[in-house]
């Protein structure tokens, strides 16, 4: 019951049923955004783990949080969530104040967590039942949602198996599940994909594309995947605690500014001196082709071909990525920024055991 009882502690107590509070907004257009987020900050002692972040996520976006580990995301969504109380600024989500309407917050979201939350030695479907219980779904409702949501994580068949018997994947899914089972208006998902293989990881996205569809939910995860960040309609790029970027995956790439582009020709130097006078492009030679970045290499090649009069026997365009990305904003790569935080950990770690002995 470990994992039952984190749960509890983490959820806290039945949340009031939704009711208006008088304070919420009224947007005439019914666009209030799903999440509104001011200069929204936590302290950990002399630790600024999220500094001053503003955003706002549209209703029925799937907005992502993209960074490296220990830049700020499991401590924003925790402040979203109403589980950590923030130093400062201010969060609405679903149109209630993560402060002072906490119980209002609690009863329209749903939450998967980073660590496993999932009582082992119940089955799929206790474990859905103990949290309709917790969040009051009342019982005509239940029954059908239980088989609806059971469907949709394609976990029918396995609902009266015990927990311990599922595979990293299921248990996710069941928890995804379980985050939705009382209809929330904003689901929150905390690196909904870690620590699985690649081919589960894709098929936990199909259930989240496909549940997005289904439910018409506002959908916030956090990733430190750049290949996942891209199923977000826009990502706010966080690192140490502050939002570097906040946009479409696509022009976000784009604000990098450049495709890179390879032309294999005959003369590479007559190429290079063709692509500097015609178009003022610095070229260099790469791996025997010609390479070069230009804003828009797709459209670019067309006009290459057309007015360079040069003769070109292949070319190759490579989009950024948004590691080009990241690393244009914060001037290093994910994964270095995630192994700067592994030597962190280590030296701390090795600090400790040299004070121990
Ligand atoms: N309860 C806490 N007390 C002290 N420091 C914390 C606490 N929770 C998180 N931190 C620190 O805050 C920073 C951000 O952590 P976190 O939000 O978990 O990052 P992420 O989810 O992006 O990996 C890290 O440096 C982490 O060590
Ligand atoms: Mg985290």
């Amino acid at each position: 019951m470990a994992a039952v009882r984190s749960y509890l502690r983490r959820t806290g107590p039945a949340p009031a049923p939704a009711r208006p509070t008088g304070t919420e907004r009224s947007h005439p257009n019914g666009a209030e955004p799903a999440i509104e987020v001011e200069r929204l900050h936590k302290r950990f002692g002399d630790l600024d783990a999220v500094r001053d972040i503003s955003f706002q996520v549209r209703s029925g976006e799937t907005f992502g949080f993209l960074g490296p580990n220990g830049a700020g995301k499991s401590t924003t969504i925790s402040m979203l969530c109403t589980l950590l109380p923030p130093t400062g600024g201010r969060a609405r989500v679903a149109g209630a104040d993560v402060v002072t309407e906490r119980g209002a917050v609690r009863s329209r979201i749903g939450l998967v967590f980073q660590d496993p939350t999932l009582d082992e030695y119940l089955t799929a479907e206790e474990n859905l039942r103990f949290h309709a219980e917790l969040y009051g779904v009342p019982p005509a409702v239940l029954g059908p949602r239980l088989d609806q949501i059971l469907d949709m994580v394609e976990l029918a068949d396995r609902r009266h198996d015990v927990v311990q018997n599922f595979s990293g994947g299921m248990r996710r899914r069941l928890e995804i599940a379980r985050g939705l089972l009382h209809s929330p208006r904003v689901l929150f998902l905390d690196e909904p994909t870690v620590g699985l293989d690649p081919q589960t990881r894709a098929h936990i996205w199909t259930y989240i594309e496909s549940l997005r569809r289904a439910e018409q939910i506002t959908i916030f995860l956090t990733t430190h995947y750049m290949d996942e960040a891209e199923h977000c309609d826009r990502i706010a790029i966080i690192d140490h605690g502050e939002i570097v970027a906040l946009d479409s995956p696509d022009a976000l790439k784009a604000e990098v500014g450049a495709d890179r582009v390879e032309i294999a020709v005959l003369d590479p130097d007559a190429a290079m001196g063709a692509l500097k006078e015609r178009f003022g492009i610095e070229a260099s030679i790469s791996e025997g082709m010609v390479a070069f970045y230009v804003a828009n290499g797709e459209e670019f090649v067309p006009l290459l071909f057309t007015t360079s009069g040069l003769a070109i026997h292949s070319v190759r365009v490579a989009r950024p990525t948004l590691d080009d990305v990241f690393m244009t904003y914060t001037g290093r790569t994910i994964r270095d920024a995630e192994a700067s935080t592994v030597d962190h950990l280590r030296a701390g770690a090795a600090r400790m055991l040299a004070r121990r002995h």
